[in-house]
């Protein structure tokens, strides 16, 4: 059983977090709740995350059906909506998973997460990868799909005109990329009918992706951030030696100090004032992510400070997503800035 929750008069004034305007004209909360348990946290537990968070003012949540917590979450959203919050009060997000790209699947699977959810639409729909690569929760780095492919454009705009018809359908607002590259977005931007409005990507004080970042803004698409505090609980697949933490960076731990908060919070601060959208995760330290997006900015010199520390450090490197025996991770990011030839 969660607590009970006020949440007609939460911490934070939602009315105070700042907004970011989509190209349709629509705005998003400029922090919202990442939902992945990284196969630790149960699905009560994070259910439970949602409830406090609402209560605390959070209006965001970033949700997908891989996260297996989809169906808990919704008993959360309907306590929230029941208590008087309006549903366009809310900004929910939630993504096709990989095994799922199929036109045939692309509609289903977006039903089956708004029954889960207890939601007539979502505010975005991402396309969580852009490989239709299948990997079980909880496996580890070596698992590959025996039938993985790389990313196929043509394919890709197969799933994508399913995206654009579920917003034709009123059953999703907006839809959106994740885990793209400028190659591969430049192709879906000259292709789409409904363009993305979003690209969810990772982004933290060690790993900025400056090109990326600029090129979203520059097309209308609006960057949301994950792993934005650097994941400390992220699964063993995804760790490896040479992975490095920005909480710990001697630099923003002294800004920590000046501002009195955890180094956490100053990435959560320094995203939001760079003008991505975090998503951080959180069960224990919600409330404290939140008031620092409204409280105590970062001076200029702090930002720019921040802005010197990337090290291109990325920890989610996708391994399980690869589709030959012997590639390394850097074949799914297309680092000479054109696709990875199948
Ligand atoms: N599109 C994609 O492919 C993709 C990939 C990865 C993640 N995501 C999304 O992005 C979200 C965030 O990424 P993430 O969960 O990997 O990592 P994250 O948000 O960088 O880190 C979450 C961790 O930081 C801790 N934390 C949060 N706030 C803190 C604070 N103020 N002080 C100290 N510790 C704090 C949390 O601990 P407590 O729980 O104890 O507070 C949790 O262990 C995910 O939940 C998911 O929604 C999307």
């Amino acid at each position: 059983m969660h607590k009970s929750y006020d949440y007609a008069h939460p911490g934070v004034d939602p009315a105070a977090v700042p907004r970011r305007r989509l190209y349709t004209g629509a705005t998003m909360p400029a922090i919202g709740l990442g939902t992945f348990g990284s196969d630790h946290v149960t699905a009560e537990e994070v259910a439970g995350a949602v409830k406090g968070a609402a209560a605390c003012g959070y209006r965001h949540f970033d949700c997908a059906s891989v996260y297996g917590n989809e169906a808990e979450i919704g008993a959360s959203f309907e306590a929230i909506l029941h208590s008087g919050i309006d549903r366009e009060d809310l900004w929910i997000t939630s993504k096709l998973w990989n095994d799922k790209h199929g036109e045939e699947d692309v509609i289903a699977s977006c039903r089956r997460s708004l029954a889960d959810l207890r939601l007539d639409y979502l505010d975005l729909y991402l396309v969580h990868w852009p490989f239709p690569n299948f990997h079980p929760p909880g496996c580890d780095v070596s698992s590959r799909s025996p039938d993985a492919r790389p990313y196929i454009h043509e394919n890709y705009m197969k799933t994508w005109r399913k995206m654009e018809q579920l917003v034709d359908m009123g059953l999703v607002r907006h839809i959106g990329t994740s885990n793209m590259t400028i190659p591969k977005l430049e192709l879906v931007l000259r292709d789409a009918r409904i363009r993305p409005a979003v690209n969810e990507m990772e982004l933290h004080p060690h790993f900025q992706q400056p090109e990326l970042f600029q090129f979203v803004l520059d097309n209308g698409i609006q960057p949301v951030g994950y792993c934005p505090i650097g994941s400390p609980g992220r699964p063993e697949r995804d760790r490896t030696p040479d992975d490095t933490t920005p909480t710990e960076d001697p630099v923003i731990v002294e800004i920590a100090q000046r501002h009195r908060i955890h180094p956490a919070v100053v990435c959560i601060k320094w995203a939001v004032q760079r003008g991505q959208i975090p998503i951080p995760f959180s069960i224990h330290h919600f409330r404290a992510n939140l008031e620092g997006v409204v409280a105590d900015p970062l001076t200029s010199e702090e930002m720019r400070e921040i802005a010197a520390l990337d090290r291109n450090c990325r920890l989610i490197k996708g391994q399980v997503f690869l589709w030959k025996e012997g590639q390394a991770w850097e074949a799914l990011w297309d680092l000479d800035g054109t696709i990875t030839l199948p």
